[in-house]
């Protein structure tokens, strides 16, 4: 980490000879009034700066205090020629760090800078860990069935190597975003940054300068200092390619050359960019009928797909709607300020019940909008505002028939219902015995004897 500092005395000598100590260890600038070093920090603000008590214009003290009103991560040393008691109390009131005498004792000040770069540079990996940790403190990903806890040791172990791309497949709503992200997090480029790039959501004439930027007037309406693009912006961090079944195709072109060569060229520009990042990309079309159509390069899915996710629908992971479910309960229940703790058994069979077309989002809005007009502990079915097939039917066919007048046989009755339901309940549960069991409110035990006795397979 270079640290900046800027030094501000009127007295040219001064700040020369401030500068000349520091330059080897510090990006520098300097000075001569606390107007200019304002602009200059409006620029580009510093860790550090050295700042003069007597200068001209704005004094030192009415400097400090701008300073510290708009930019209070910036520390402040004040450098006083005389030891004015007043002045230093009320700079250091102001918030300056500490303050140094003139005539300057160069080794003495060095010391002092260095000291107070050391407090923002543990201040810094304070931020960084703490960041970190939360990151890997959140509930990240829910994941209980057998189908989703194969799909994240997988993608833990994939994370591991920082260069190979990656390619998420997966239904909308299934969680590609979030298995990027989790990809990035445990990678070793944690600490470098995570940049997502929709390629649906940006129009196809601005997706080329988006992603490799422009030199200065590389075209009418090209800002003037030219741009840098996403993938620098990703560099040493992770490029997440969402919707790249969206890429135009001339952007794919480019992409694979970018992604054979690590190199590629801003628009405008003769030279070569080389960046060093790791692509996952992600989509839910079927890759296979674009490129049958040829409308995706195969060469750059190839490139893309070295390793391939691909996230199972909800419906492939029963096991996952009710944690899903109460982690989302809990989730909104803070969010809105609601005291939800618990779901009821006719909610829970509501949930278990219904297809999820729109995966994990359309459970989570489903949740979210429960909670946020429902009241009290328990969520009640009524307000999924799930229409649930089951329940519909029993609706409309009454549960219980006039007893025949020649009478009937009730234990025959009994193994047929109780083999229509069982057999039900292993449909909706995907052949998962303790859900099937739940569906029925008798327990995993009860479920398999009665299995056994009625012959079910
Ligand atoms: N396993 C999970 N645990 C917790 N939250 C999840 C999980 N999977 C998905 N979500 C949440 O569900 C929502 C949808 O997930 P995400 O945006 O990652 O889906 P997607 O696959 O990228 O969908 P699309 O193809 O529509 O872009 C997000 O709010 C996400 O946080
Ligand atoms: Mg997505």
């Amino acid at each position: 980490m270079i640290f900046s500092v800027y030094v501000v005395d009127d007295e040219e000598t001064i700040r020369e000879g401030i500068i000349m100590a520091l330059e080897s260890q510090y990006r520098t600038g300097a000075f001569s009034s606390g107007e200019a070093v304002l602009e200059g920090i409006k620029e580009s603000p510093p860790d550090l700066v050295l700042l003069d008590v007597g200068l001209p214009g704005m004094n030192g003290i009415e400097t400090l205090q701008r300073i510290r009103d708009a930019y209070p991560d910036v520390l402040v040393i004040m450098v006083t020629a005389y030891e004015d008691i007043d002045t230093v109390v009320s700079a250091m009131k102001l918030g300056a760090y500490d303050y140094a005498v003139k005539p300057i004792h160069m080794e003495g000040l060095e010391a002092l800078v260095h000291h107070a770069l050391e407090s923002i540079r543990l201040r810094k990996e304070v931020q960084i860990l703490q960041e970190r940790y939360l990151k890997e403190d959140l509930p990240f990903f829910i994941g209980e069935s057998n189908a989703m806890t194969d799909v994240m040791a997988f993608v833990e172990m994939v994370a591991k190597s920082p260069d190979t791309p990656v390619l998420i497949l997966g239904e909308t709503g299934t969680g590609k975003e979030l298995i990027a992200s989790a990809i990035h997090y445990r990678s070793p480029n944690f600490s470098g940054p995570f940049v997502t790039v929709n390629c649906a959501a940006i129009p196809g004439e601005l997706i080329e300068s988006e992603l490799f930027g422009y030199e200065k007037g590389a075209f009418s309406g090209a800002s003037m200092s030219g741009k840098k693009g996403l993938i620098e912006e990703a560099a040493n961090g992770t490029l997440f390619l969402d919707e790249i079944g969206d890429l135009s195709s001339e952007a794919q072109a480019k992409l694979l050359r970018f992604l054979e060569t690590g190199e590629f060229y801003r628009i405008g520009s003769t030279k070569t960019t080389h960046v060093q990042t790791r692509v996952v990309s992600a989509t839910n079309l079927i890759l296979d009928q674009l490129m049958e159509n040829n409308r995706f390069r195969k060469d750059l899915y190839y490139r893309l797909a070295v390793i391939k996710v691909e996230v199972p629908s909800m419906n492939a992971r029963l096991d996952d709607i009710m944690p899903l479910a109460k982690h989302f309960l809990v989730e909104f229940s803070r969010k809105f300020g609601k005291g939800f703790t618990s779901i009821s058994q006719e909610a829970e069979r509501a949930l278990l019940g219904h297809t999820w077309t729109g995966n994990v989002r359309e459970l989570r809005n489903v949740i979210e909008r429960a909670v946020l007009i429902g009241k009290g502990q328990e969520l009640e079915a009524d307000g999924l505002g799930l229409k649930e097939a089951a329940r519909k039917d029993s609706d409309s066919t009454p549960l219980f028939h006039p007893l025949p007048p020649d009478g009937l046989d009730l234990c025959s009755l009994e193994n047929a219902l109780q083999i229509h339901y069982i057999n039900e309940a292993l449909r909706l549960a995907l052949g998962n015995e303790s859900k099937a069991a739940a569906l029925l409110r008798i327990n995993h035990h009860t479920f398999r004897y009665r299995k056994k006795k009625l012959n079910i397979a």
